[in-house]
């Protein structure tokens, strides 16, 4: 079958997970609320099945990693110390005429013939307006459309039958300062504040202003020592935290991919600043080749732990069922990374909304950012705060009694440098910069530190949206007279899959087919989420749970009973939903076999 195009596709995938309880629009009711959505019964497992992957690859099935959750609201400052405050804004653009706000990077470049105008009077007399306008038209349209645009907006500034003055026109090539949608002119850009504000307690003070976290990671760094002191942790060691982030995103699109409110699943690594590895070990273990670099040895700076934790996010995609094809790994380029970072890699999912490349290949959009972030976040709070966020290292502080004088000093040099370029860039004046990084660099020769940090911080709904993506799919099926038909399915990994199995009587008029099926429905309840379904005919609930993405139907029929022979009593229909393969297991096999293909 032909692939759709892409925004064909999009176009059926959230009427899909709109008919089918994946995704709704929020506050439907009232007319919706841009940038917000609400997950149905099918979205909900769906999100609940991410999370809980996550965590249990990130923090269960590792030593190294514990969890955290903390509050939404969180006291100011901390924002003043990860910048947030000064510089978490997009430039932004409105249309003089219509205020629609766009964000000015996403205005595509357009040519065309600019009409301007000096102002306008009114044709009656008396008002005028001295306000310059202008209207870009691309070469098919008439200089009246111009004039129309034109007079639209001196109408708003009250004129009521606008004469326009002053007309004169340009070429302009690839410019950014028009509105697509209607070619009149857009404001300067302006930064805008993604933050959303609220006041905590009664009085609406400045003093109690606060926001709603636009990130999960800051607790993280905010309860550093609180979890380094309870957890018996010893760096190298990581916190992951799950939870809810909000950004008043100037402009929302692409379904929930750029939502308002949305959950993260941040990790932060915390690790020795490489100076500490060269002092224990002699030398920082360099990267072998690329792709995973394996178990993570004593040895490794933030290179290879930066490696490590980008091939093993990417592990984990595929292995709840994103294709290795459809992701991108995109190395930032040194011009676009955050001036504390030294290296950040985006794992970009081909979206069907995504760019295209000169071949028409889909270029991906963010699902998640692993970034070397050195010490910049620990010592930003160490700054604001008041409080230590160093760490004693007893091999470190043991280490410097072995090494020569001379690698002592050179070590000691850098590890100075960097404190203080760190300090210079953060404001501080040289003389203090100086003077605090040459006391960080004595502390590390006693073994303390800042840690430095790895930080992969991947979104759940922009997750959710690549796999409900990745799952969907037209396919051919027979119906009930063996007649092939199409067929819309949504091929989960049955990891990741909302609803596990579902559980059919053949008939629902029959008690003993009933009886049975609820009995195997029990059975498999505590282990998985299944879906007991009695209504319509098998094949039409065979392609309910198609559209559901349901990767198992178990079906309870006569034989199950030994109505055909004892050899089929107690045995049931497994069905796939892929392969549409059924095949004859006994129900004491089905849990273990099902446990086996869902874990
Ligand atoms: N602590 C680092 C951080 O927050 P980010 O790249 O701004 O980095 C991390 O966000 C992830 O959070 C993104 O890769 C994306 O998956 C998700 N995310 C960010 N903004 C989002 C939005 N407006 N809507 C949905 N998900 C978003």
């Amino acid at each position: 079958m032909a692939e759709p195009k892409t925004s064909e596709l999009m176009e059926k995938i959230v009427s899909l997970c709109k008919r089918r309880g994946f995704i709704f629009q929020s506050s439907e009711i009232y007319g919706g609320l841009n940038g917000f959505w609400d997950y149905g019964p099918l979205g909900a497992e769906l999100k609940r099945n991410i999370k809980d992957s996550w965590w249990r690859s990130m923090i269960q099935l590792r030593d190294d990693v514990v969890g955290l959750e903390a509050s939404i609201i969180m006291h100011p400052k901390i924002w003043e110390a990860s910048g947030h405050t000064s510089t978490f804004s997009d430039l932004m653009v409105d249309c003089l005429l219509t205020k629609k706000r766009f964000r000015a990077d996403q205005i595509e470049p357009q040519s065309g013939t600019a009409y301007f105008y000096t102002g306008a009077t009114c044709s009656s007399g008396g008002k005028e307006s001295k306000d310059p306008f202008s209207v870009l038209i691309p070469s098919p349209k008439h200089v009246e459309y111009a004039r129309k645009v034109a007079r639209q907006f001196y109408q708003q500034r009250g004129l009521e039958n606008p004469a326009l003055i002053g007309e004169s026109s340009r070429e302009l090539q690839s410019t950014t300062a028009y509105n697509p949608e209607n070619g009149g002119l857009l404001t300067e850009p302006r930064p805008f504040n993604l933050m959303l504000k609220t006041y905590v307690g009664p009085v609406e003070s400045e003093d109690n202003k606060s926001y709603l976290r636009p990130e999960t990671a800051q607790a993280i760094f905010a309860q550093f020592k609180n979890v380094l002191e309870t957890s018996r942790q010893k760096v190298p060691f990581g916190i992951g935290q799950i939870g809810k982030a909000f950004r008043n995103e100037i402009n929302p699109r692409n379904f929930t991919f750029r939502s308002r409110e949305f959950e993260q699943m941040e990790l932060e690594f915390f690790i020795r600043p490489d100076e500490a590895i060269e002092a224990i070990y002699g030398a920082v273990a360099q990267p072998p080749a690329p792709g995973h670099p394996g178990e993570p040895q004593p040895n490794w700076g933030w290179q290879l732990w930066h490696q490590y934790w980008v091939e093993e996010r990417i592990r984990f995609y595929e292995n709840i069922g994103l294709p290795r094809q459809s992701l991108v790994e995109y190395w930032q380029k040194p011009e676009e990374l955050a001036h504390y970072a030294r290296a950040t890699v985006d794992i970009l999912y081909k979206f069907p909304f995504s760019k295209q490349d000169d071949k028409g290949e889909l270029m991906g959009e963010e699902l998640e950012g692993i970034a070397a972030r050195s010490d910049f976040d620990l010592s930003q709070h160490q700054r604001f705060s008041g409080k230590p966020m160093m760490v004693f290292d007893e091999e470190l502080k043991a280490a410097w009694l072995k090494l020569e004088p001379a690698k002592t000093a050179d070590l000691f040099e850098r590890y100075f440098e960097a404190r203080r370029q760190y300090l210079l860039k953060a404001g501080v004046g040289a003389g203090k910069a100086e003077k605090q990084a040459r006391e960080d660099a004595e502390a590390l020769l006693k073994g303390s530190y800042v840690p430095h940090v790895i930080e992969p911080s991947a979104g759940v709904d922009r997750l959710a949206l690549a796999l409900i993506c990745n799952a969907y799919c037209e396919d051919q099926a027979p119906d009930e007279k063996g007649k092939l038909e199409s067929r819309l399915v949504m091929k989960f990994h049955p990891r990741i899959a909302p609803v596990k199995v579902a559980v059919f009587p053949l008939l629902k008029n029959k008690p003993e087919l009933v009886k049975k099926a609820k009995e195997v429905r029990d059975l498999l309840r505590p282990h998985m989420r299944v879906f007991y379904d009695e209504a319509g005919a098998i094949g039409r609930r065979y392609r309910r749970q198609d559209e559901a993405g349901t990767p198992f139907g178990v079906t309870i029929d006569f034989d199950t009973l030994g109505e055909q022979g004892p050899e089929q009593k107690d045995t049931v229909t497994l069905r796939d939903r892929d392969s549409m393969k059924q095949e004859r297991v006994k129900i004491g096999e089905l849990g273990p076999m099902l446990i086996e293909k869902i874990r």
